[in-house]
């Protein structure tokens, strides 16, 4: 591993690649995440002398850098203070909801909006410390947005990508934002600006025709040389550079002379680790979970399934409500049926999860109370976080997959459902406001606000045609064996290194 010359390959990420675990001898260890951005970077890593920048969960503790399977990794520092505005704050109080269709009311602080700024300085400068002369930055997701352009004036060198995994939300919507400029910016700041579906890359681009001024052409963003840094707000420092406000001279016309780079923002719908869910999906002693897992359940004939983080965007109160109703109009009975819905805990200190939860736990204990016999259960909730091995015994287990999430980048259990479902049987039911519905249109496609719609896909699914089922799950499949995460990494880092 480099340590003069540094790396070429540089992953920031709000959170390591790498989890605390506690080692036999009680002492502490670390173990690669599981999830798939991990997975299909750790190989890239691998190869090409690869460092990840990335908090490490835990706060007021310094840590030193430290190498563990081929990657090298940089913790960053938060102190309980940041956790509480940057993380808590401003990512999860306010960028999270805005972002998602202010499905919660997001909070506005200036504050937070300082100690977010900061915080992207540090892992901007924690990246620009590590990155080799030319390297690669490859920068993730909304808690990071002012880094790109941050990292550009510390080291003009680097080639920057960025990655959003929520959606971007329309002009409407993300002009409330009292840093608006700065985000924008800050996001600017990058050579490949990545999204997960064609309407989030149409915002972003119709948001910055509009806020900034800039010309843009075939998802190429012409970007003045001049234009100011993300540490400058039009609503901060004077009305510098808002045109909407008639006070900065219009570009939209193409540049003709020099005075200009590019940013490209295309979208560039991630993915799942596919072949590690169907490896699993064929391993005998999952397969025997599996059997247990429906045994367990009193061998109903539809076992439904939902698996979320407990966030407010996955629609569970919308699924729960339906599901309620096809119970009272007899048109599901507790035996015959049961919903398990994994939720896994998330987010613990912003209020309003903490309201979600006692919602959520409120709702299927009064249903449960109203439903359940002594031999069964209307819902099997459980407030975990399970290993992937567990989940795909839940996927094989399920007759029935709810996805009915209000608003979701992506949603990566629909995908994940689909790869472990090879014998062709089970349905999956999915909001259109998935990330995932642009590519999986032989799911049953519902409007979760729409509870009559999603009850009739709820039956449908219980009730379907095994032909017109294994037909969709066919369809589906091959979308999410064709389209790995792997290959996702592949297309975004290919193009990032075509970009001039
Ligand atoms: C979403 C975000 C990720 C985030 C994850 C878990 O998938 O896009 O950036 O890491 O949720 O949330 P957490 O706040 O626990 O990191």
């Amino acid at each position: 591993m480099p340590q003069q010359s540094g790396y070429d390959f540089v992953v920031v990420a709000n959170r390591l690649a790498v989890d605390r675990v506690t080692t036999e001898d009680g002492g502490t260890g670390w173990r690669r995440s599981p999830g798939g951005l991990v997975t299909a970077l750790a190989p890239i890593m691998a190869q090409s002398d690869g460092a990840w920048v990335g908090w490490h969960g835990a706060a007021d503790e310094p840590l030193e850098a430290f190498d563990h399977q081929g990657m090298h990794l940089v913790p960053v520092p938060l102190s309980e203070q940041e956790v509480e505005d940057y993380y808590e704050g401003f990512s999860n109080a306010t960028l999270w909801p805005l972002y998602h269709d202010v499905i919660a009311r997001p909070a506005f602080h200036r504050h937070w909006f300082e100690a977010y700024r900061r915080v992207n300085r540090r892992f901007a400068e924690a990246a620009a410390d590590v990155a080799a002369q030319g390297a690669t930055v490859w920068v993730q997701d909304y808690q990071l947005q002012l880094v790109p352009a941050m990292l550009r004036e510390l080291r003009p060198d680097v080639k920057i990508g960025f990655f959003n995994h929520i959606p971007f939300p329309p002009p409407g919507l993300f002009s409330q934002l009292p840093w608006r400029h700065s985000v924008l910016r800050g996001l600017l700041g990058a050579d490949l600006i990545g999204f997960q579906r064609e309407s989030d890359a149409r915002n972003f681009q119709r948001v910055v025709r509009h806020r900034l001024g800039y010309y843009i052409k075939s998802d190429q963003v012409f970007v003045p040389l001049d234009a100011p840094g993300p540490g400058e707000d039009a609503s901060v420092n004077g009305l510098h550079a808002d045109p909407a406000r008639g006070t900065a001279p219009r570009q939209l016309t193409a540049p003709t002379e020099g005075g200009f780079r590019v940013a490209e923002a295309k979208a560039f719908p991630i993915s799942i680790d596919t072949d590690k869910i169907v490896e699993l999906s064929e391993r005998p002693d999952i397969i025997a979970r599996s059997q247990q897992i429906r045994r367990e359940l009193g061998e109903p004939d539809t076992i439904f399934l939902g698996v979320d983080r407990l966030d407010y965007t996955k629609g569970i109160r919308h699924r729960l409500k339906a599901y309620e109703e096809l119970l009272r109009d007899g048109k599901l009975t507790v035996g015959e049926a049961c919903l398990v819905q994994v939720a896994s805990p998330s987010r613990e200190g912003v209020a309003s999860y903490q309201r979600l939860r006692e919602d959520i736990e409120g709702a299927v204990g009064r249903i449960n109370g109203e439903y359940d016999t002594l031999a069964h259960t209307a819902i099997r909730y459980l407030h975990h976080s399970y290993p992937v091995e567990e989940m795909v015994a839940l996927y094989l287990a399920a007759d029935v997959m709810l996805v009915t999430a209000l608003r979701d980048g992506m949603n990566l259990v629909a995908k994940e459902y689909v790869a472990a479902r090879k014998s062709g049987q089970g349905v999956l039911v999915l909001s259109e406001f998935t990330g995932a519905a642009d590519q999986l249109r032989q799911a049953l496609l519902i409007n979760p606000h729409d509870v009559d719609e999603l009850k009739a896909a709820i039956v449908k699914a219980a009730t379907i045609d095994p032909e017109d089922a294994r037909r969709r799950m066919r369809s589906l499949r091959r979308q999410v064996v064709s389209n790995n995460v792997q290959r996702w990494a592949e297309e975004f880092l290919d193009r990032l290194a075509a970009q001039p």
